[in-house]
């Protein structure tokens, strides 16, 4: 039996395909989720689906004590696997190195191509005729982690539905990738 936790800043369509997945498992948990954002309409996915959830923001962009009260979060759930999933804050390598090969992240983009942000619509501009998303272990650097799995898809007619169906992509994907990873350890 695994214990997952989800990171997220914002909307939390990930988490909530994450979470939705893993309620109907009976071989894994989502334990909770963690957010830096009080408005992150993840919070709201959360309590509709009775999740757990914690609130840690970076008081005065304070890293340091906001990953110290998230460790101990981790910690009391004995998590296995921390899911970032629009985490918008970089980690510190004291953490990362803590949590070594538990931390996985999901990008829209076919990474080592556009890291950072807004990927999906800077791969459409570029006139790409696949996109795709990363899956990936975290370490020190910007989605530069060792790659799990990469799916792509054939650019679409328009940049909004591009964007739609990268996401498609992500919910279908992250879910079972987690639960492969657990079931693994
Ligand atoms: C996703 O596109 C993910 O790949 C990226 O941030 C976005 C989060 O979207 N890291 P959501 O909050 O899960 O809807």
């Amino acid at each position: 039996m695994g214990s997952l936790i989800v990171l997220a800043s914002g909307n939390g369509s990930n988490f909530q395909a994450i979470a939705e997945y893993f309620n109907n498992l009976n071989t894994h948990t989502i334990s909770a989720l963690i957010t830096d954002q009080l408005s992150a309409y993840a919070l709201a996915r959360a309590k509709s689906l009775a999740i757990p959830y914690y609130v840690v923001p970076y008081f005065k962009k304070d890293r340091t004590t906001a990953e110290k009260i998230m460790a101990s979060i981790i910690s009391t759930y004995n998590t296995d696997l921390i899911a970032l999933a629009g985490f918008m804050r970089i980690l510190s390598p004291a953490f990362i190195h803590q949590f070594r090969g538990k931390i996985i992240n999901i990008h829209p983009s076919l990474l080592p191509s556009y890291p950072g942000t807004n990927s999906i619509a800077r791969a459409y501009e570029a006139g790409e005729s696949q996109l795709g998303i990363t899956v990936h272990y975290v370490d020190e650097g910007v989605d530069t982690g060792t790659i799990i799995i990469q799916k792509s898809i054939p650019r679409a007619p328009t940049l909004e539905i591009m964007t739609e169906r990268i996401h498609q992509l992500e919910h279908e994907t992250y879910p079972r990738i987690l639960h492969s990873l657990l079931d693994s350890q």
